[in-house]
């Protein structure tokens, strides 16, 4: 008969209820949150006349003792004691005596949990931006070394036009910056504080909300207890916003997989970030990706599994919404991992530039190109010259070679339209820096996104 709420009770709980029900074992991470809402929960008690001043030394002493005692791996976290709410408040009125039982005044643990998650995935959403911000560095390296590095872009991943890697890799950057104004924006929406909404209702105890809210570090003071105490939408949006970020990760990590194998060869990761195979000796593979790719699919379960979990809940707080924190964490743990990990890999890749401007020989990359010569220097309508550029590809085909390697002979055989000055036209690199029009491959053009990712990474202050 321990528990805090065992007034009414006159059996103790089943320690089958107590393991079922209880969450401290992963609810502990949010100890200094805790601990830091308790503390200005006091001061404003205090301050509204509310508590002593010798209770209020007492509360943040034995406060300060507690947090000492977890930090050092000394706090016994117990199970018996549900959640680490009523664990903290037990041990603090172990070490100062009756007193600690006035810190709950104008206080339930549903608003309680409710400030201690919000200000915990308001830290982690700028951890994260951090670290998406020191990958995209690295990506933006890489592209600044490879603006003429050609490299067959794909549709349909088939061979479509030539462009440039460090434009591919911008591609990635462009996503990144996006995932980092994601979760950047999200902070006016979590930063919000729930702390005076007790229960449900509010409080009869004259409390002043905006002292904690500013105490904390909150941006403002949340409108209806209500809501404030069941909603879970701040959860849910950092869920969204990793999902979102590992589905980007997850597609360079495709791409990396694919560029990876003999058939590609393309990138070679460093041996510090491939596996090998128990039983094949000459194998080396891409784990890390792999796993990155994978580890996405964990995540967007993670989202909607807490989605789930909110969909038919009543208004207010429902045990349920216990539910929220595993998910949360997981996704948070490999949100930071995947980007770290990603970030080394990539630093440590090699990039082979010949292997990437042979496979542009192949495919007719520049079929396009005789297309839009025709339409530039002979006036035919793009549709006619899209058929005309068709039978030179097929004719190609015929001969066995690409029809980048076509001769002017050739070529005019099949419209004598077709003038000799087409033939810088269907080279690979001219092609690829005739496509100039803003945010396209030209290398004038990815030299001026470099600069572009580079300045905004330099004005970010995350
Ligand atoms: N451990 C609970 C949770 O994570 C804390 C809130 C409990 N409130 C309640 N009324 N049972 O949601």
């Amino acid at each position: 008969m321990d528990k805090m709420w065992s007034g009414r009770f006159s059996e103790s709980s089943a320690s089958l209820l107590d393991d079922f029900n209880a969450s401290i074992m992963f609810d502990r991470r949010l100890y200094r949150e805790d601990i830091e809402g308790s503390q200005a929960h006091a001061a404003m008690l205090h301050a509204q006349g509310i508590l002593s001043t010798d209770e209020l030394d007492a509360i943040h002493k034995g406060l300060s003792q507690v947090m000492s005692e977890i930090e050092a791996g000394d706090f016994e976290w117990k199970i018996s004691d549900e959640d680490l709410h009523m664990g903290i408040e037990k041990r603090l009125t172990a070490i100062i005596g009756e007193v600690g039982g006035k810190l709950h005044t104008a206080r339930s643990r549903n608003d309680q949990v409710a400030v201690d998650f919000r200000r915990y995935v308001v830290r982690k959403n700028r951890e994260i931006a951090q670290l998406i911000k020191s990958l995209m560095e690295v990506v933006v390296d890489i592209a600044s070394k490879h603006t003429e590095t050609l490299i067959p872009g794909m549709t349909h991943l088939q061979h479509a036009q030539p462009t440039n890697f460090g434009f591919h890799m911008l591609a990635y950057a462009s996503m990144f910056k996006r995932d980092i104004e994601r979760f950047e924006e999200s902070r006016k929406r979590i930063n919000i504080s729930p702390l005076g909404c007790a229960a449900l209702a509010g409080t009869p105890h004259n409390i002043d909300r905006q002292m904690t809210a500013d105490a904390l570090g909150f941006d403002s003071v949340s409108i209806n207890c209500l809501d404030t105490v069941s909603d879970r939408d701040f959860a849910l949006e950092i869920l969204f916003n990793i999902s979102t970020m590992m589905m980007h990760i997850s597609r360079l990590s495709e791409e990396i997989i694919l560029w990876s194998s003999y058939e590609f060869g393309f990138v070679e990761l460093s041996d510090a970030y491939s596996t090998g195979s128990s039983i094949m000796p000459q194998k080396k593979n891409p784990d890390v990706p792999e796993l990155l790719r994978g580890k996405t699919g964990r995540v967007n379960g993670n989202l909607i599994s807490l989605l789930t979990v909110m969909k038919g809940l009543p208004l207010a707080y429902n045990k349920d919404t216990q539910e929220d924190k595993e998910g949360v964490f997981d996704s948070i743990d490999t949100a930071e991992l995947s980007l770290e990990i990603l970030r080394e890999a990539l630093k440590t890749m090699t990039v082979k530039p010949e292997n990437m401007e042979s496979a542009c020989q192949k495919g007719h990359l520049t079929a396009t190109d005789l297309a839009d010569y025709l339409v530039e220097h002979c006036g035919v309508p793009f549709r006619e010259t899209h058929f005309i550029s068709g039978k030179a590809v097929a004719r190609a085909e015929i001969m066995g070679i690409d029809v980048s390697a076509m001769s002017f002979d050739e070529l005019k055989k099949i419209d004598d339209r077709i003038k000799e000055d087409v033939m810088p036209f269907l080279a690979l690199r001219n092609s690829m820096n005739a496509r100039n029009s803003e945010g396209g491959t030209s290398t004038k053009r990815t030299l001026e996104q470099v600069e572009l990712f580079k300045n905004y990474i330099k004005g970010l202050s995350i």
